[in-house]
């Protein structure tokens, strides 16, 4: 589990997270959700390291992340995997180098345990043939399954992903939640989705934060999202024609439902 408390960060004078506290469980999908400058990146850039908070504390499985010592920073950055926003490859190495690239840097496995995890890896995203191509040849989709087949193969512990299905086909969106989300389970990882895509959180969130101008003002399970009282959260839901008509189809229903029973009563 990761805890991060009372989390505050500014850049130039102007606030972006403002004392952020939450739990994000292992196996779990925890989505950060908010709209766009909304801070999400930098609250997940915070946790990882990669941007250093001006106040607050953040644990991994209860060890102190950030201001620690660095060999135990080191240890606990040896156990995540991070998918970028936009995937992030490295445009001059080939599938098989971009996966293998981490265990390089970061383990001392011999080249051919090494070859051997990449090869499991990119069997495990459905792209095993794919190990020669140029990122240049991928279509965005698989750009990135590369991505996540890169940020396990260090056997992360934590997984974080930056808007993994942005720019991609509602179908192929889908196999990329499902995919993180089988991963996350089967491996019991502890990983962060950013979104703003209602559907992911929908069909693959388990609980989730919403972020509003570096504020956060709802979490929950997401089964529970669409029945918000918060009005930042609900003029985001339903900023989309779609999610709106779903939600009129949903009243009239109840209220079909109710009327039913009421008539039910009438005549006993
Ligand atoms: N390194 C930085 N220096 C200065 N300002 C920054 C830096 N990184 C982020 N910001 C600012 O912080 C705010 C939040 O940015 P962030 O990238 O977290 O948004 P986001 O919620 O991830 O948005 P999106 O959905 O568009 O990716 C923005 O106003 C951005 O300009
Ligand atoms: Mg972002």
């Amino acid at each position: 589990m990761i805890e991060i408390h009372n989390i505050h960060k500014t850049f130039n004078g102007v606030k972006v997270l403002n004392g952020i506290s939450g739990n994000f469980e292992s196996g779990k999908m925890n989505m950060l959700l908010g709209a766009s400058g909304t801070g999400k990146s930098v609250l997940l850039k915070c946790i990882v390291g990669l941007v250093k908070p001006d106040l607050g504390s953040i644990t991994y499985d209860g060890r102190i992340f950030a201001n620690n010592k660095l060999d135990i920073k080191q240890e606990i950055r040896r156990k995540i995997g991070m998918l970028f926003q936009g995937s992030a490859l490295f445009d001059s190495m080939t599938v098989n180098e971009n996966v293998e690239f981490p265990l390089r840097m970061l383990s001392d496995m011999s080249k051919s345990d090494r070859l051997d995890r990449v090869q499991f890896c990119l069997k495990r995203v459905g792209l095993e043939k794919a190990g020669n191509k140029m990122p240049s040849e991928l279509s965005g989709g698989m750009k990135k399954r590369v991505g996540i087949a890169r940020a396990i193969a260090p056997n992360c512990t934590y997984l974080f992903c930056d808007e993994p299905n942005s720019g991609l086909d509602p179908l192929t969106a889908i196999t990329i939640d499902e995919l993180i989300k089988e991963i996350t389970q089967e491996y019991n990882i502890t990983t962060i989705v950013v979104t703003h895509d209602m559907n992911s959180v929908l069909e693959y969130g388990d609980n989730v934060m919403f972020l509003y101008k570096g504020h956060k003002l709802w979490e929950g399970h997401s089964s529970t999202i669409m029945d918000t009282n918060v009005k930042e959260l609900n003029d985001f839901i339903f900023s989309n024609r779609l999610m709106r008509d779903a939600k009129k189809v949903d009243q009239i229903e109840a209220e079909e439902r109710l009327e039913d029973e009421q008539s039910r009563e009438e005549k006993r």
